[in-house]
This record gives structure tokens, C-alpha cells and sequence, in this order.
């Protein structure tokens, strides 16, 4: 499907969306889940395309789909299982097949802060998202869930919840792999079944590193002709606490304010919190 430059967003069932992620709707959510299909999902930006390096390292294969983009018929054909598919769809809008066939499930949150800050600069480099404006007014838009996908609040909220019923999950954190990569792969594997050796484990980590993803063709994108890289890398910095040096004392007091009032449940404990 051809992408339009800086498409137009518009309210879809109460989120944000633009024509590329709601055109096929119906087919979208007739989509026909495999009970060792694995979803990964997050919030844009938050830290997904680990996610497709864990893919060829760990399962070793490329069944990697995008959900909606990649189109039904893709999915369809793909010979080899399991089948990664990644999503940014709010949990609501997950085609039910996913939990009738107990596939398992891999979220991944990044603390908001940082969140608003990599997607602000994937919205000036994307041209096939709408046209970003200037920091304070995407982060005024971000804060009112006006942003591609909605709000950051209800995804990261929805999914957790989502979590409490439906067991073949694991909710992970982009500061907890950043921190202690080797742990956190550990806890994954445990949760896919894997049991990698000491020598695999090495090769994972070799490709998973910020640097080796950012000169990966595989992962970076520069081929991609809707990015600009010239605005900004599709890996960007890769770091912890970049909202330091966007967020101005103002914007960083009302954000917290905001921030509190949204998140009120007290076992969604985010890493570099307020
Ligand atoms: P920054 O813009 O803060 O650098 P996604 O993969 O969902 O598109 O998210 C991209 C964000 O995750 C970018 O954040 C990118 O640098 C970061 N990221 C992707 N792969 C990473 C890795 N291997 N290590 C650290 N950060 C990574």
C-alpha cells in the first residue's frame, strides 16, 4: 500500500490513527492468530525492533510480521513458525485470535518521558506520520493522547490490565533491559521456553547492542525511503534520561502533574519515574 506524505490523523474508536493502520481494518481483525505466534508489542518508540533482532537470534527465522502493515495475505504465507508479529495496536484493538489461541505475548514499556522524546524526533524524520510541529506542541498533543496510536497513558495502562488476566504474558521494561541486559533475556527466555547456550547467549547480545542495531541494514532503516536521517537517525541515542535535555523546567512540572493524575495504579512502577 503506498503511504501518504504526512497523512491526516483522525479519531478511530476513541485513538488517534491515520488511513495506513485503519484501512483494512476488517481484515486486520479477522487476522488468523497461530497458537505459537508470538506478539510483541509496545507503544511507537518505546523499543520495538529489539524485538526483530531477538527474532532471527533466538528463533532463527524471519516469520517477522508487522501488524497491520505487513497485510494478512503476508502472514498467511509465511512457511515458518513461530511467527513474531509485532504491534503498536492499543490492546482493545488486538484481533481476538490472538487469546483464543493463547499465543504468548511480549510487552515492552519505555518511561514516558523518554517515550515523547523519541517519538517526537521518528515524527520529524517519518514522513508517512503526520507533521510533528515543534517539541512543546507534540508534547502538549502526547499528554492529550493526540499522537499516532493514541495515548501513551491508556496503552501502557491497557495492556498491564490486560496482563492480570491473561497469564502467557510478560510485561517488560526498556530501562530493565538497558540496565541488566543479561537478566532480562534470561527472565524472556524462561518465558518462551528457550534455553540458550552460554555461546548463543553471547552472539544475542553482540546483536542487540545499540551500536551493532545502528549499523545492522536489518535494523536501521537507512534504506527506508519515507525516513529522513538527515532529521534525525532511526537509532537515535539509545539512552536512559534523554528527556534531560528536552523537557524545560515548566513543561517538565506541568508533564508530572499531568503524569499523576493518569497513573494511578500502583503496581505499574515505571523505571526513571517522576
Ligand atoms: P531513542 O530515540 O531514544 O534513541 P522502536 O524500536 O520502537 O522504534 O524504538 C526506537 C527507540 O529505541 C530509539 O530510542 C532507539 O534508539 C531505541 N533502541 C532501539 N534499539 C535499541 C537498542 N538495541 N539499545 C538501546 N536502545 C535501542
Amino acid at each position: 500500500m503506498e503511504v501518504p506524505l504526512r497523512p491526516e490523523m483522525f479519531d478511530f474508536h476513541g485513538v488517534s490513527m491515520t488511513n495506513v493502520i485503519t484501512d483494512n481494518w476488517d481484515n486486520v481483525q479477522d487476522f488468523k492468530a497461530r497458537p505459537d505466534d508470538i506478539l510483541i508489542s509496545t507503544y511507537p518508540k518505546a523499543g520495538t525492533d529489539v524485538g526483530k533482532t531477538w527474532q532471527t537470534s533466538l528463533i532463527a527465522n524471519d516469520s517477522f510480521l508487522s501488524l497491520p502493515y505487513s497485510g494478512t495475505d503476508l502472514a498467511d504465507k509465511l512457511p515458518t513458525t513461530p511467527r513474531l508479529i509485532k504491534t503498536h495496536l492499543p490492546v482493545q484493538f488486538v484481533p481476538k485470535s490472538f487469546w483464543e489461541q493463547r499465543c504468548r505475548v511480549v510487552y515492552m514499556a519505555r518511561n514516558a518521558k523518554d517515550n515523547v522524546v523519541s517519538y517526537f524526533h521518528f515524527n520529524r524524520m517519518n514522513s508517512a506520520l503526520p507533521e510533528p510541529g515543534d517539541w512543546s506542541t507534540f508534547l502538549q498533543d502526547f499528554m492529550e493522547g493526540k499522537r499516532v496510536y493514541g495515548s501513551w497513558y491508556d496503552h501502557v495502562n491497557g495492556w498491564w490490565e490486560k496482563k492480570q488476566t491473561y497469564s502467557d504474558f510478560h510485561y517488560m521494561f526498556y530501562e530493565d533491559l538497558i540496565e541488566d541486559y543479561e537478566k532480562e533475556i534470561d527472565r524472556l527466555c524462561s518465558f518462551l521456553g528457550l534455553s540458550p547456550s552460554a555461546e548463543e547467549k553471547e552472539r544475542i547480545k553482540a546483536s542487540v547492542t545499540f551500536d551493532s542495531m545502528k549499523q545492522n541494514k536489518m535494523t536501521n532503516y537507512t534504506t527506508a525511503r519515507k525516513l529522513n536521517h538527515e532529521v534525525s537517525p532511526f537509532m537515535r541515542k539509545g539512552k536512559v534520561g534523554d528527556w534531560k535535555n528536552h523537557f524545560t523546567v515548566a513543561q517538565n512540572e506541568q508533564f508530572d502533574e499531568d503524569y499523576k493524575k493518569k497513573m494511578k495504579n500502583p503496581d505499574l512502577k515505571f523505571r526513571c519515574e517522576i
